[in-house]
């Protein structure tokens, strides 16, 4: 009995969280670079045309959660996490443009 409220719990408390906290109409903030801070806009990505399981899938950001991953350099270059489409292709070169994303 425990357990099944407890998971009725998690599971409403995963619906309010998505519900409140949809990145459309809200931004990240990744501060943990000395080259300086990223700002990861929901809405731009919105405006983009991107549906959610486009970035939220095994393969690119499994989390609906900031810090769901690690997110670093050498992973965007390999062409995983937000380098799944900064390549130059689908979206801006990450190698050839680090000041779009880090802005001081
Ligand atoms: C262009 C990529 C992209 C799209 C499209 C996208 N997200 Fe996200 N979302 C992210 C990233 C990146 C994170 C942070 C993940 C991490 O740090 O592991 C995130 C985080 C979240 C979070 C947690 C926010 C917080 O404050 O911690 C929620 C909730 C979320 N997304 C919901 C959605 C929903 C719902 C949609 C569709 C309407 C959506 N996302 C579309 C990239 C995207
Ligand atoms: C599903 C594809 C996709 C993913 C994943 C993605 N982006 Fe983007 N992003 C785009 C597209 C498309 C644009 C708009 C077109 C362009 O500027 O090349 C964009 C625009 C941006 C911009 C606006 C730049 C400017 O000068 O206006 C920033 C900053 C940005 N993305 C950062 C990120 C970060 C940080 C991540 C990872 C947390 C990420 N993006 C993940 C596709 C993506
Ligand atoms: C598409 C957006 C984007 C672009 C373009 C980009 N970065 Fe980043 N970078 C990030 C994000 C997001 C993080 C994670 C920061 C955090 O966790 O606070 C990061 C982290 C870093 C870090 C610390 C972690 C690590 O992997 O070393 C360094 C250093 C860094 N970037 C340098 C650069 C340089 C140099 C360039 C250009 C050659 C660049 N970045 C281009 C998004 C970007």
């Amino acid at each position: 009995m425990k357990k099944v409220v407890l998971l009725s719990c998690v599971i409403a408390l995963c619906v309010v969280t998505a519900a409140i906290a949809v990145p459309a109409n809200r931004s990240l903030t990744y501060d943990k670079s000395a080259v300086g801070p990223v700002e990861f806009s929901g809405k731009v990505h919105a405006d983009a045309g991107f549906a959610c399981t486009d970035c939220h899938n095994p393969d690119v950001f499994p989390q609906m959660r900031k810090g769901g991953v690690e997110i670093t350099m050498e992973k965007i270059y390999a062409g995983e996490q937000c380098g799944f489409c900064h390549n130059g292709d689908t979206a801006f070169e990450a190698k050839t443009s680090c000041n779009r994303c880090h802005v001081r």
